[in-house]
C-alpha cells in the first residue's frame, strides 16, 4: 500500500513513523518533507513537491496509484485537496474546504458554534475599522480583556490578548489599517476573554462516527510559565490530567456531537482529524477554537501513545467502519520538548548544523521529530524556527518528562532554544 502524507512539520514526521509501523504499508512519500522525513530510510521518502501545490500533488498520486493520502497542514485543506482528491476517486483524509472553514474562518465557525449551541465565547465580526473601533469605543474598562482574532489562516499569529481599550483599537489598527496578516483580516473577530486552561482534544472521524486520541496540553509562549511571544508550539504532553473522564464526556455530548451533527445538517458533513481548542474552568469546557487537522507539537506526543494501527483507523473512517475497528492507546504519558532557533519566533538564522551526539537515546520510547532541517549532502541543517521535537513515552508523566529533557540535552545546534518547563503545568 502507498502513502502519501502531505506537510513539512514533526507532526507529519510523526504521522510518517506512525503510518511506517503499518505492516500494508510498503511506500511513504512526504511531500514536500523534511531532514528527518528524508533521512528516515526504509519505507520513506521526500516527494519535492509542496504542500501548497495541489496539482503537483494530484498528479504525483494518480501517476503513483497512491492508495491513501494523509493531509498534515491546514493550506491545503483550504485549497481544496480534499476534494480535488475525491473527484478523482482518490482516498484522502480531512475535511473538505467548505468543511475546513472551522478553522480557515473564525467568523464562520464562531457563528457555526452559537448557531448549534456549542459552548464558546460571545463575539463580533467586524468588515472594517471604524466600525471596530467604534463599538471597541462603546465598550466599558470592565469588558476588557477582549481577544482580536483575524478570521483567516494566519500561520498561528493572528491573536491578539487586548487588555486594554487602547490594546484593542490597536490591534484592530494593525489588522484592518496595516495589513499585517494581509487578506487573513479582511474579517476580524472580537470575542469575550475565556479563563481556565488549555487544552487540545483531537478526534478522527468519517462525518458521524469518531474516535478519540488521548487529550494533550500545547506550551504556546516562547517563554517559561507561559510568558512572552505566542509560537506555534513549544511542547506538549498526553495525556493531559485536566481533561477528565468528566470533561472528556461534555466534550464528547456538548461539543465533538454538536459539532459532526451541525456540519451534517448544514449540508457539510466533516471528515477527517478535528482538533477541539479548549478552555476548560471548573470542568466546564468551552471551544476556543477549531483546527481542521491533529496539532504540532501536540501530535508529536499523541501519535506515539496509539497502540492500534493508524492506517487501519484512517480506512475505516472511509469505509464507514469506525466503530468496528480497535483504536487502543498505550498506558503511560509522552512529553514532547520543541528546540527552536534562537531569535524565534521574531527573525533568527538557519544553516546551522544540526548534531545528535552519540549518546542520544535511541530507542522506540524516544523519538526526534525533524520540523526545520534539511539534509544537505547527509548534514542536517536547520532551515526554520522550529527545528526538533524530542518525544519520551514513559510509565508515568514525570519519567517522560525526565526522559525527554535527558534526550534534549544530546541534540543541538548553534543558539538552539527550548523552554525547560514543558510538563509542570500538569503538576500545578
Ligand atoms: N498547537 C497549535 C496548533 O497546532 O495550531
Amino acid at each position: 500500500m502507498k502513502v502519501l502524507v502531505i506537510g513539512s512539520g514533526a507532526r507529519e514526521h510523526a504521522l510518517a513513523l506512525t503510518v511506517a509501523r503499518s505492516e500494508n504499508v510498503t511506500e511513504i512519500h512526504v511531500a514536500p518533507g523534511n531532514g528527518g522525513t528524508a533521512t528516515m530510510g526504509g519505507k520513506v521518502r521526500n516527494l519535492a513537491c509542496k504542500a501548497t501545490d495541489v496539482d503537483g500533488l494530484l498528479a504525483f498520486a494518480l501517476d503513483e496509484s497512491v492508495d491513501l493520502t494523509v493531509v498534515g497542514p491546514e493550506q491545503p485543506l483550504e485549497l481544496g485537496v480534499v476534494d480535488r482528491f475525491r473527484e478523482k476517486g482518490l482516498r484522502i483524509i480531512g475535511p473538505t474546504r467548505l468543511a475546513a472553514r472551522l478553522e480557515t474562518s473564525k467568523a464562520f465557525a464562531k457563528e457555526f458554534m452559537q448557531r448549534h449551541n456549542i459552548p464558546t465565547s460571545d463575539y463580533r465580526v467586524f468588515t472594517d475599522s471604524s466600525s471596530a473601533a467604534g463599538w471597541i469605543g462603546g465598550l466599558s474598562d470592565a469588558d476588557f480583556p477582549k481577544v482580536v482574532k483575524a478570521s483567516g489562516l494566519a500561520a498561528g499569529k493572528g491573536v491578539v490578548v487586548a487588555s486594554t481599550r487602547e490594546e484593542a483599537l490597536q490591534a484592530i489598527l494593525d489588522m484592518f489599517e496595516a495589513r499585517i496578516f494581509g487578506d487573513a483580516a479582511d474579517e476580524v473577530v472580537i470575542e469575550s476573554f475565556l479563563r481556565g486552561e488549555e487544552a487540545s482534544v483531537f478526534v478522527l472521524t468519517d462525518g458521524t462516527d469518531y474516535r478519540f486520541f488521548l487529550p494533550s496540553q500545547d506550551h504556546k509562549r516562547i517563554g517559561e510559565g507561559d510568558t512572552g511571544k505566542n509560537t506555534g508550539g513549544m511542547g506538549a504532553y498526553a495525556p493531559a490530567p485536566l481533561v477528565t473522564p468528566d470533561v472528556m464526556r461534555r466534550v464528547e455530548e456538548r461539543i465533538v456531537r454538536p459539532t459532526l451533527e451541525g456540519m451534517r445538517r448544514d449540508g457539510c458533513p466533516y471528515t477527517g482529524f478535528l482538533y477541539i481548542g479548549l478552555m476548560i474552568d471548573g470542568g466546564e469546557p468551552s471551544v476556543v477554537e477549531y483546527n481542521a487537522r491533529l496539532g504540532d507539537p501536540e501530535a508529536q506526543a499523541v501519535l506515539p501513545l496509539l497502540e492500534s494501527d493508524l492506517v487501519a483507523a484512517l480506512e475505516a473512517s472511509l469505509d464507514g467502519a469506525l466503530p468496528d475497528i480497535p483504536f487502543e492507546m498505550k498506558p503511560g504519558a509522552a512529553t514532547t520538548v520543541v528546540l527552536a532557533s534562537g531569535g524565534y519566533p521574531d527573525s533568527y538564522e538557519t544553516g546551522k548544523a544540526v548534531t545528535v551526539g552519540p549518546e542520544f537515546p535511541v530507542s522506540g520510547s524516544v523519538q526526534l521529530f525533524h520540523a526545520g532541517t534539511t539534509s544537505d549532502g547527509g548534514v542536517l541543517r536547520t532551515s526554520g524556527g522550529r527545528v526538533l521535537s524530542v518525544t519520551a513515552v514513559a510509565p508515568t508523566l514525570r519519567q517522560s518528562i525526565d526522559a525527554a529533557y535527558g534526550a534534549v540535552e544530546h541534540v543541538g545546534f548553534d543558539g538552539a532554544y527550548y523552554r525547560r518547563d514543558i510538563g509542570a503545568k500538569a503538576f500545578s
